[in-house]
């Protein structure tokens, strides 16, 4: 415990020690300081991260609670991923920052650690750095933006920008209240206000039981997001002093399809399936896609945010958050599993009758939605499935064949998508190559903008296919994760425009309309990363496809060893 954690694997220990001991006494700490067990917490700021603008302060209040409970705390950074500002895009990162947080936890003397993160990838890469490190950690999101307004409209990002943007294209909005908007869209610190990833995998990592009750939803300015940092700091020097539980104990099957059931009934992110994927296969857990969708027949939508319903996360806060979910859909969820915070989540939950807000957590028998948010689809054109937000698509769509439009690559699309002299009516699918994790790191390009000229024509959705991902805070009828990819040989590589593709949601299918002979006889299209260093060839050799989480093969450990083996919860 304390300084002496995590002694060097060689040479003389006592010598290491005193070492260590020396080193540490010129940053002025007494004897008696380091005697106490070390609470490790990761900074996460930096000026390219907006939504993490206010961890510095958030940690203040951490430190303040390992002190409080006799602990010592030591802060150390690790890589800041803003959502906005990554090229060619934050997922590429999100191993790295799994990678690196790992070893930092593992690498340097902590007894236990607070990760303090939030914007989209890095929950999800924390919370897999602690499942391999396995040191006992509590996770603290740094919680979600308020809402701005415009002329009498709330806003929040990113699910309104796409409805501005989407107005200024079609010839709706000028430049100068565009402009207006941009200011309003993001309003304070923390990250987006709508069901986006973040929102989704700070309910996820809530519902796995790794982060305190209720740390999911207070709104990143509030006062009692620092009281949760303190109580986060509190409980992190307990774990140190006890010697755990550590990640893997919350991470099990039961708890991974509590997750997945709470994915479904907030119709969280598409992108929360690839992060959860690779969260449970790190603690030995598989997600069956096939088992999903029985899981999303039986889970309803209950929570009305946008980009699914009307609500932000403030308003899912003050309908009492995560907790409200589980209370409200109780036979559906195992409520034993356990919490950070000790005891079972049954446990924390408030199951009195005296007050529940029904506008945004809906009772079962009056859901959003009577079945999840998600499905996966398979099919000639995604042997290994391929993922649809039915939640936020339009149903009219869902039963169609459709002429193929294809682009080679999101540089092909931009390019060509509002030429206008593009042969392209609604009826058609927009079909994008190479937006797939080896191909381009799985950039959110697959929410496919609607050609200009017909957006000109009142056309607000149409069917989109593609190998990358979308903004968890986007919309439509649009098909993502295909798998696998263009860039590997998958069939969508085949794909050339005029080929025809039937999609049924209805039967979870996705096919491509072309016989074998003439698939045979076609050369798969293929581009990959632009990118050249070191760590581009590595991530190249490594990634997974997304139905395996994207994570790097190298991380596949005795845990994950396991999931080869069968054992699951999708
Ligand atoms: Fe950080 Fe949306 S930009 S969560
Ligand atoms: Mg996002």
């Amino acid at each position: 415990m304390g300084i002496r954690n995590g002694l060097t694997d060689y040479g003389d220990p006592e010598f290491a020690a005193y070492l260590r001991g020396a080193f540490a006494s010129s940053m002025g700490f007494s004897e008696e300081a380091l005697e106490r067990p070390i609470v490790g917490i990761t900074w996460t700021a930096s000026d390219f991260n907006n939504c993490h603008r206010l961890a510095p302060e958030l940690i203040e209040a951490v430190k303040r609670g390992v002190l409080m409970e006799g602990g010592l705390p030591m802060v150390f950074p690790t890589i800041s991923l803003g959502e906005g500002f990554l090229n060619p895009t934050s997922m590429y990162f999100r191993n790295m920052l799994a990678m690196e947080t790992e070893e930092m936890v593992k690498g340097q003397p902590m007894d236990a650690v607070v990760m303090v993160g939030g914007c989209d990838k890095t929950i999800p890469g924390q919370a897999m750095a602690a499942l391999s490190a396995d040191v006992p950690a509590v996770m603290l999101p740094v919680g979600p933006m308020m809402t701005g307004s415009f002329e009498g409209e709330r806003l929040g990002a990113c699910t309104d920008c796409r409805r501005y943007w989407g107005q200024y294209r079609a010839g709706g909005l000028s430049r100068e209240r565009l402009s207006l908007v941009k200011q309003r869209l993001a309003s304070t610190a923390g990250t987006c206000p709508v069901m986006g990833t973040a929102s989704t995998m700070a309910s996820i990592v809530e519902t796995l039981g790794l982060a305190l009750p209720g740390s999911a939803t207070i709104p990143a300015v509030a006062s009692d997001r620092l009281r949760i940092a303190e109580e986060s700091g509190r409980r992190a020097a307990q774990l140190a002093r006890d010697g755990g539980p550590s990640p893997r104990t919350f991470v099990t099957e039961a708890s991974v399809r509590n997750a997945l059931r709470m994915l479904l009934a907030i119709s969280g992110s598409t992108n929360a399936l690839i992060h959860l994927t690779a969260i449970a296969r790190r603690a030995g857990v598989a997600i069956d896609l096939q088992r999903f969708n029985e899981l999303s027949e039986e889970t309803p939508v209950v929570v009305s945010l946008k980009p699914t319903g009307d609500g932000y996360m403030e308003d899912f806060h003050r309908a009492g958050g995560v907790r409200a979910v589980l209370r409200e859909l109780e036979d559906r969820f195992d409520l034993d599993t356990p919490n950070i915070a000790g005891g079972r989540l049954r446990d924390h939950i408030d199951f009195s009758e005296e007050w529940r807000d029904h506008r945004v957590v809906r009772p079962v028998d009056d859901p959003v939605s009577p079945v999840g948010g998600l499905v996966a689809l398979f099919g000639s054109l995604a042997p290994t499935g391929a993922i649809l937000k039915r939640a936020a698509a339009t149903p009219e769509l869902f039963e169609r064949t459709g002429r193929a439009i294809v682009f080679t690559s999101p540089e092909d699309l931009a390019e060509r998508i509002d030429d206008p002299d593009l042969d392209v009516t609604a009826d058609d699918f927009l079909v994008m190559q190479n937006g797939g994790p080896i191909a381009s790191g799985m950039p959110e390009a697959g929410y496919l903008p609607i050609p200009k000229k017909l957006l000109a024509q009142g056309v607000t959705d149409m069917v989109r296919l593609s190998d990358a991902r979308m903004s968890g805070t986007a919309y439509g009828t649009v098909v993502l994760h295909i798998s696998p990819e263009s860039a590997v040989g998958g069939p969508l590589s085949k794909v050339r425009t005029g080929d025809l593709i039937r999609l049924s949601v209805r039967d979870r299918r996705l096919d491509l309309l072309v016989d074998e002979e003439e698939l045979a006889r076609r050369e798969p299209e293929v581009r990959l990363l632009a990118r050249k260093s070191a760590f581009a060839r590595m991530y190249r050799a490594e990634v997974m496809q997304a139905p395996d989480g994207c994570d790097f093969r190298s991380a596949v450990d005795d845990g994950a060893e396991a999931c080869a083996d069968g054992a699951g919860a999708g």
